[in-house]
């Protein structure tokens, strides 16, 4: 029985088919006549950053009741991490290894957002990032492809529910496929030059995560894997995300990035780059016009055909039924506000106490009650706006807790004297004096150094990730006086700082945590919250180790400190400041008793690996535990370390509890030197600890006992491979 938007298509004008497949931008409160024109004469499908309920309710009635068809708009906007309440930006929220919060946070920015008339969101953003030079690592789940694949899973349940035609759930869109965050030397927009077997291992799992848990939209990167855009590549977004994937929702470009596929090299003009990004499978032009100026001529010239205009247009109306447009075209709008029940702003709280990185403490922390004069120093001690990070959607700076009023409402009876010292950036040292003023005169310092909002995020590539202006100078200064100095770094990205960690008493990653920054900070270097958090990145020592990851491939040459020849620098040392899962808390865990519950596996079995994790320590506590497999030998050379399953586990003090890992052999599989999937016979490691750490894990083994051996016998000779091409 044909469905109502069957007949929708097949009354559609090209005009029309075309505007499906166009999204403006609006702003905010409004858009520019010839965007209303537009809407009128059926040209636009959708719009991103119109998010004022009254205009949103203008616009959807121009649509549905002044054009010939009547086809509701979809409005979308980048929520990334909280709508009008603003989470943790998604780098700290990874840091907290907690599926059940990254979606309780979504969920919570989803039933914000669609109050406003938002319907999709452009988001998780779910590249891996591993160099911190790179800004947009601050909206990335990290450096590992399982917690990403984790995060990816949780956000789009977040944010799209049971159904997406909920008024109260948005349409999720993955971004940016793919390996965006691999570009080169960490500088934006850079081509992103890797091998198909990294592309495969590592940038794809976390979409292929959402797509297995239903993500509505996918968006491409701007950039390009070794020499083709991913607005073209059709290997990626018809072949793998489509065909191998089984995806069939709607692919969004980024903003203006078909018509980029000019400037790119791939495209001599506007109709060839239309007909390469409908070919290769992206549905949404967004921001661009290069759809509606270059499919009419692609499709003259023969560069497209008319089924593959129609099957993207299919897939956008297929989106707004969905979505519910059709029966309910103003959605989440009719619902009015709910009361303030402060419930928004303590999950908001919570997840910034949880996203908090105890990377080093003298035993400074948890700050005593009995302190009697706090001196709060640093461009960001009272700055409220960077709190929200890069992307912070329609939150408003002004309700942010700032860590000094933070401190002042968690120290109710102790003097909390303030000084900026110096600006976020710049040379302006002026202020220094002041700062050893009330420095002097306290028991402690707190110095609250970092980075501005706009220093990350997107077109936010630093070359030098340290901390900016003269926040170095303060610093040493402070650090000169003396006394105790718990150093706060708020930031989109890990800052080179190892003379800060040598000295400081405590220093602790407070990322940008949004709208309750102050009150969870303050929480932590209280004690009122015992911190939890996990590096989700790998923390450099200087910026000529990036990128530095804890799953690196071996090398023939292991370093060896007193052999020059093997793999180390002459200058520095191999090793990061702090390592991928690296957290300090107030309790003290302590692992024991690994044990595996079969000493072989085949295909299709299970098994079980169990670890006692005690809490020695006094404060009741979460700790992390992260399980990795080391495959020591096999036909591709496999990561000293590859994390595969992860878990928190709640204990208070003197408490112990056997923590269980349920291990499918699926597991043990890695693409093999074709790129597919394979099981080897062969010893596997089996490592359990609370970080990358080496010296940190527990280890056991068992022996997987493949069914057939999928790779020649390493060692023997391959066959010479039928296609042309090297051999993989
Ligand atoms: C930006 C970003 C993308 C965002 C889009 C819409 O350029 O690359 O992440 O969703 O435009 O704002």
């Amino acid at each position: 029985m044909a469905r109502p938007i069957d007949a929708l298509l097949a009354a559609m004008t090209l005009e029309e088919k075309i505007g499906q497949l166009t999204m403006t931008e609006g702003s905010g409160h409004g858009v520019a006549r010839d965007v209303q024109t537009a809407i009128r004469q059926g040209g636009l499908g959708s719009l991103l950053n119109v998010h004022h309920a009254p205009t949103v309710r203008e616009l959807q009635r121009l649509a549905v009741e002044e054009t010939r068809l009547g086809i509701p708009l979809v409005f979308g906007l980048d929520v990334l991490h909280g709508h009008r309440t603003i989470f943790p930006i998604p780098l700290a929220e990874a840091a907290a290894f907690d599926p059940a919060l990254w979606e309780k946070t979504a969920a919570a920015a989803a039933a914000e957002a669609t109050r406003d008339g938002i319907m999709l969101t452009f988001a998780p953003m779910l590249d891996l990032a591993r160099d911190p030079r790179w800004g947009r690592i601050a909206e990335s789940p990290g450096e590992d492809p399982l917690l990403g694949s984790r995060f990816a899973a949780a956000k789009v349940r977040g944010f799209q529910g049971h159904a997406l035609s909920d008024p109260m759930r948005l349409a999720a869109t993955a971004k940016h496929i793919g390996a965006y965050g691999a570009v080169t030397a960490g500088r934006e927009y850079a081509s992103s030059d890797i091998s198909e077997r990294s592309l495969l291992e590592l940038h794809l799992p976390a979409f292929k995560a959402a797509a297995e848990a239903g993500v509505a939209a996918v968006m491409a990167a701007f950039t390009d894997i070794a020499g083709v855009p991913a607005h073209a590549n059709v290997a990626l977004l018809r072949d793998r995300l489509r065909q191998g994937w089984g995806f069939d929702g709607v692919v969004v470009s980024d903003y203006g990035a078909i018509a980029e596929l000019v400037p790119h090299g791939v495209a001599a003009d506007i109709a060839e780059a239309a007909a390469l990004a409908l070919n290769a499978g992206v549905d949404i032009d967004m921001m661009g016009g290069a759809y509606r100026r270059g499919l009419p001529a692609a499709l003259a010239r023969g560069l497209v055909g008319a089924e593959a205009v129609d099957a993207a247009v299919m897939r956008v109306l297929r989106l707004k039924e969905q979505l519910g447009l059709f029966d309910d075209p103003y959605r989440g709008l009719s619902r009015s506000a709910p009361a303030d029940d402060g419930l928004v702003r303590g999950l908001a709280r919570e997840a910034a106490r949880r996203s908090i990185v105890l990377l080093s403490n003298d035993g400074v922390l948890p700050l005593p009650p009995t302190l009697r004069r706090v001196a709060v120093v640093g461009p960001l001690a009272a700055a409220n706006r960077p709190m929200l990070g890069p992307w912070a959607a329609l939150g408003d700076a002004t309700p942010a807790t700032t860590i000094a009023d933070g401190l002042r409402r968690a120290l109710p009876s102790c003097a909390i004297d303030v000084a900026m010292g110096t600006p976020i950036d710049g040379a302006d040292t002026s202020g220094i004096a002041d700062a050893c003023r009330i420095a002097e005169a306290a028991d402690i310092i707190v110095l609250c150094l970092g980075e501005d909002d706009t220093m990350s995020g997107e077109a936010g590539s630093r070359a030098r990730p340290e901390l900016p202006g003269a926040q170095r100078t303060l610093a040493e200064v402070m650090l000169d006086l003396g006394k105790p100095v718990v150093a706060l770094l708020t930031s989109g990205r890990p800052l080179i700082v190892p003379w800060l960690v040598e000295r400081a008493s405590a220093v602790l990653a407070t990322w940008f945590l949004g709208h309750e920054a102050g009150h969870a900070i303050a929480d932590v270097l209280t004690g009122a919250a015992n911190p939890s958090g996990r590096l989700p990145v790998s923390w450099p020592r200087d910026v000529g180790q990036v990128p530095i990851f804890y799953a690196e491939r071996p090398t023939g040459r292991p370093a060896e400190a007193a052999n020059r020849f093997t793999s180390k620098y002459l200058d520095l040392p191999a090793t990061p400041q702090f390592p991928f899962g690296h957290g300090l808390s107030y309790s003290r865990f302590v692992l024991s008793g690994l044990r595996i519950s079969a000493d072989e596996i085949r295909s299709g079995d299970d098994v079980e690996v169990a670890v006692e994790v005690a809490n020695d320590g006094p404060a009741a506590g979460q700790a992390t535990i992260l399980l990795f497999i080391h495959d020591p030998v096999a036909c591709v050379a496999r990561p000293r370390l590859e994390l595969k399953d992860f878990t928190r586990v709640g204990l208070m003090p003197g408490e112990r509890e056997s923590v269980r890992f349920r291990l499918a052999s699926e597991t043990f599989m890695f693409p093999g030197r074709d790129l597919s999937p394979v099981l080897e016979t062969g010893e596997i490691e089996i490592l359990v600890g609370t970080s990358a750490a080496p010296d940190g894990l527990l280890r056991t083994s068992l022996r997987v006992i493949a069914d057939r051996e999928a790779e020649p016998r390493r060692g023997a000779i391959p066959e010479p491979r039928t296609e042309s091409g090297p051999g993989r």
